[in-house]
């Protein structure tokens, strides 16, 4: 197999090393492109073409529908694992032991505690701000409150932070669902599981005991696993460039918020059902809206379908599919949304322009219906994926940070106004 490749430019050949991956995954190494060239750039917007790292956290193939974790199968892990043992694996390689496991959730309830003044900041928003913003805002106010810098050097103070940003977190997402609703703000119970807790402290009510439902523990469980790594997505690569600059986790972290947000990212989950109660208040007409998504002049796109590197199917989808209906079924919840929801997945799959695209439905499309069903807040459905996202966000920065990677700075081709004289304003 050939360990080079060839680029023929202005009657001279360059060669450029091939890089193989651990899957065989192989990659043109350009990074003396411009000092070889005398200065050509490459153009790829959307990077659909282009690898920003060498990761060794998450193997996805898209064409086979392969999902792995630290070399394990998503399917095998949303089936035995907990979320705190993937969050474990995910940033730092490997399974825990009994005893890492605990020592490390020790860790994390002893960071559990948010300081009391963030409420103030958390008070100033208006009811209605939606809640991925102030998650973004809170997330990054948290700089001022533990204003030390990480020595990612020291393995100490980035396993300080990691336990830090771990046990906080969930307390920022509780805080904002409960802002929304007008609860008192409420704290964790260290007898309680890592996800346990999160339940805990989003729904205890202020008059009543908190009681654990198994079931919506365990689906709350695997949907973070689920949402827990997915190598370089928009979100993930956010962190890893606004890491870059060296500006600390808690900085990176927010700004991946701000972009996980967007609807064709996470705020996706929030889209689709939104779209799905639009569908059935509309009669649950499905061919009037699958009529609209391939209609060019019209914006509508369906939302939940469609994935820029599955183009077969999304193993994550299927493994939702088949929960949203066990945990339906569980909780004795029949739901119009889960019927529209499979009615248009099947149109979707039966039709020439989906089948044409390879659109097939990913991890949201189901995601909304369980995340009703356990009584979350449509306009929360994004938080839970950023809650779900984090451990992979920080297995991402510290891998970036502990390769030393270089300042992301992508270039341009530039098609501006080529120099030209200033005009005074009174002789424009
Ligand atoms: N509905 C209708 N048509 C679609 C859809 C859709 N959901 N998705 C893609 N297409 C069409 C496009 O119009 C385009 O058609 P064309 O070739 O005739 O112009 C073609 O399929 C390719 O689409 P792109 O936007 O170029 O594909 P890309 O890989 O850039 O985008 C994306 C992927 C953003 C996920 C897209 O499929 C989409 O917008 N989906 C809906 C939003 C969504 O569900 N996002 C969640 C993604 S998963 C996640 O973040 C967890």
């Amino acid at each position: 197999m050939a360990d080079k490749a060839t680029l023929e430019y202005n009657g001279q050949k360059f060669d450029f090393p091939l890089i193989k991956g651990t899957e065989d995954e192989l990659a043109i190494d350009i990074k003396t492109l411009r000092s070889v060239t005398g200065g050509l750039t490459t153009i790829d917007p959307g990077y659909k073409n282009t690898g920003s790292c060498e990761s060794g956290i998450t193997f996805l193939d898209g064409e086979k529908g392969i999902l792995r974790y630290r070399g394990y199968s998503i399917e095998e892990l949303a089936e035995k694992a907990d979320f705190l043992e993937v969050c474990y694996l995910l940033i730092f390689g490997e399974l825990p032991n009994k005893e890492q496991l605990s020592a490390f959730h020790i860790d994390i309830k002893n960071e559990s505690h948010v300081d009391e003044e963030m409420k103030k900041i958390l008070d100033a928003f208006p009811k209605s701000a939606h809640p991925m913003g102030v998650l973004s805002s809170l997330t990054s106010a948290l700089i001022a409150f533990n204003p030390v810098s990480v020595n990612v050097t020291s393995a100490d103070d980035m396993y300080g932070a990691i336990v830090r940003i771990l046990a906080k977190f969930p307390v920022l997402v509780s805080w904002t669902m409960r802002k929304q609703k007008g609860l008192p703000l409420d704290y964790g119970d260290d007898n309680l599981g890592y996800v346990e807790n999160i339940h805990k402290m989003m729904f205890k009510m202020p008059t009543k005991e908190y009681v654990k439902n198994k079931i919506v523990i365990d689906a709350l469980d695997k949907l973070l696993i689920l949402h827990a790594d997915h190598e370089q997505n928009c979100s993930t690569s956010t962190v890893r460039i606004v890491g870059s600059s060296h500006a600390g986790l808690f900085a990176s972290l927010s700004a991946g918020i701000s972009a996980l947000w967007g609807p064709l990212h996470g705020g996706a989950n929030q889209a689709v059902l939104e779209m799905l109660e639009a569908i059935v208040a509309d009669g649950g007409d499905t061919k009037k809206y699958m009529a609209k998504a391939k209609d060019k002049s019209d914006p509508f796109r369906l939302m939940g379908f469609g994935h820029r590197v599955y183009k077969n199917f999304d193993p994550r989808a299927k493994i939702i599919k088949k929960a949203a209906d066990e945990i339906l079924a569980d909780l004795g919840i029949e739901d119009p949304i889960l019927d529209v929801a499979k009615g248009l997945e099947k149109e979707a799959l039966e039709d020439q322009y989906f089948v044409d695209r390879k659109l097939y439905p990913n991890v949201d499309f189901y995601s909304g219906v369980i995340y009703r069903a356990l009584g979350i807040p449509t306009e929360m459905f994004t938080v839970m994926f950023a809650l779900g996202r984090l451990p992979g966000w920080i297995a991402q920065w510290r891998e970036m940070r502990l390769r030393n990677e270089p300042i992301g700075r992508p270039r341009q081709v530039y098609i501006g106004e080529t120099f030209r004289s200033f005009v005074e304003v009174d002789k424009r």
